[in-house]
């Protein structure tokens, strides 16, 4: 079949006025503003950074012969891990900051309407919809009440650990006196017997805790994107949610 030559056009431009004047309209609500979604961001490279030198301070690389200061890598992964540390912790207190300030989408991480009867049968309807038992979920401006239960216990409370498990180590390394010492080792060490190999072996099962946190996270993104009736992983770029139908 030939095409007509209004067709031929469109074709060659990849411009199609009639199409677009067929085509649905979508609806986009404003969502995540800019800190959010630069938090968001920030925290993932930090998070990526702090899993992958944590491992290797978990389970160190073979020392290298020759002179020890030119064979210091073991020292920048450590290095890198404290670096990514501070950039985690001060930027959590940057996030909880606009939970106050900002709108009240960006309260979602910390809170949860555990006494809301509404919010557990939302909860039920995306754990049936993640099963595939059922053929349509609700539309979602904010977060999805699972994912938002995820993010309170599966992130929120896991960080929480992190930074206090780490700090605590960090502080031995720094020594009484130090901020992190009086504001962390102080109190985390006693708390786990006094023995801080304990609180090594707790900080590193956070990891793995993260890392399941992680791929969960990003498979469901990226499967509401597809399969969902909204927006996902632009939403966390441009702040807005566009809905489908
Ligand atoms: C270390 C990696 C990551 C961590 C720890 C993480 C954590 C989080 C947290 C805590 C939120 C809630 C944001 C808030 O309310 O302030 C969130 C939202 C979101 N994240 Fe991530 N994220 C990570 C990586 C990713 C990646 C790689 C993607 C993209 C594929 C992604 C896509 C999203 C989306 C789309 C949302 C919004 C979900 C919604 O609107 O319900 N995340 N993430
Ligand atoms: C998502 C966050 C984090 C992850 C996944 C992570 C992961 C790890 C892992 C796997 C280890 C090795 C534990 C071992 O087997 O001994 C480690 C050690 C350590 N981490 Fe983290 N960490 C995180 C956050 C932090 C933070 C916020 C700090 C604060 C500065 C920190 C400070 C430390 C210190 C001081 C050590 C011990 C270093 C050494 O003994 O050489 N970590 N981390």
């Amino acid at each position: 079949m030939s095409n007509t030559p209004s067709q031929t056009f469109n074709d060659a431009t990849g411009t199609d006025e009639n199409a677009v004047a067929r085509a649905a309209s979508y609806k986009s609500v404003y969502v995540y503003e800019a800190p959010v979604r630069l938090w968001h961001w920030i925290n993932a490279l930090s998070i990526l950074v702090l899993g992958v030198t944590g491992y290797f301070i978990g389970s160190p690389l073979p020392s290298v012969p020759g002179e020890a200061s030119a064979n210091y890598l073991m020292g920048y992964i450590r290095f890198a891990h404290f670096a990514a540390g501070y950039v985690f912790a001060i930027a959590l207190i940057g996030r909880l900051y606009w939970a106050f300030v900002g709108n009240h989408h960006a309260r979602e991480l910390f809170t949860l309407p555990v006494f809301n009867a509404a919010y557990w049968r939302e909860v039920i309807t995306m754990l049936k919809w993640y099963a595939f038992l059922i053929p349509r979920p609700s539309r979602y401006v904010g977060h999805n009440p699972l994912a938002r239960a995820a993010m309170f216990f599966g992130f929120l409370v896991i960080t929480l650990f992190m930074i206090a498990t780490g700090f605590a180590l960090y502080g031995e390394g720094a020594q009484e006196g130090s901020w992190a010492h009086k504001a962390f080792t102080s109190w985390v060490i006693p708390l786990f017997g006094g023995n801080s190999q304990t609180v090594h072996t707790w900080h590193h099962l956070g990891l793995w805790a993260m890392v399941i946190f992680v791929t969960l996270h990003v498979y469901a993104a990226i499967r509401e994107d597809i399969m969902g009736r909204q927006s996902m992983v632009s939403t966390m770029i441009s702040g807005y949610r566009t809905f489908k139908d």
